[in-house]
């Protein structure tokens, strides 16, 4: 049986814990797409929590019609922590009024691709090369990727809420 997991908006006390995370996982707060730095520190955010320990984090930024996952982690692997967090930014984004939320991944990220389309999302465009200008706006981005796969494209995906 999976565990319980708990999702609690971010706050105050646990920012550390967060930066710590966006540090460890992104390389700094600052998360690259298409060509635009997003400094994840100061966006929304749900925690994860299982048995009290912060487990997981999805940050993510509300547009006029529509909701953007920024980052989203699963320290725990396997066992519903990343399915929670997207519920927990798909409720926020119904209650919004957004027609759909999105997000941008890269080409090497199959598990990502994996996981969103057995959540509903759908491919939506191939930025081909946008990794070249990632790396001018932040150099710690590797040229290969998960699974020895060399690092090139950004992928948006997204899910309509229609
Ligand atoms: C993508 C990610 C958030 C998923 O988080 P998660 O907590 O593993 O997600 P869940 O447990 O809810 O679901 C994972 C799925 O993989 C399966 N799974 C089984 N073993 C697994 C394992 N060892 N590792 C990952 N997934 C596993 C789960 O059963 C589940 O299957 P389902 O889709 O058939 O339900 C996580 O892999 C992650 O943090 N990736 C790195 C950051 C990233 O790429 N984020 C996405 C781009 S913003």
């Amino acid at each position: 049986m999976r565990p319980t997991i708990g999702v609690v908006p971010l706050r105050d006390p646990a920012r550390a814990w967060a930066n710590d995370l966006l540090a460890h996982r992104w390389g700094g707060p600052r998360i690259e797409r298409l060509g635009e730095l997003i400094d994840a520190s100061t966006l929304p955010a749900f925690v994860a929590l299982l048995e009290d320990e912060r487990v997981g984090l999805v940050t993510y930024q509300i547009r006029p019609d529509e909701l953007e996952v920024v980052t989203l982690d699963s320290l725990v692997p396997g066992c519903g922590i990343g399915s929670a967090l997207l519920h927990a930014v798909e409720g926020v984004a119904r209650s919004s009024g957004s027609r759909r939320v999105f997000l941008y991944t890269t080409n090497d990220n199959l598990p990502a691709m994996r996981f969103y389309q057995r959540r509903g999302y759908r491919f939506v465009r191939v930025f081909h090369d946008a990794m070249t200008k990632a790396r001018e706006l932040k150099a710690s981005i590797p040229a290969i990727g998960l699974q020895g796969i060399p690092l090139l494209d950004e992928i948006e995906f997204a899910k309509s809420l229609d």
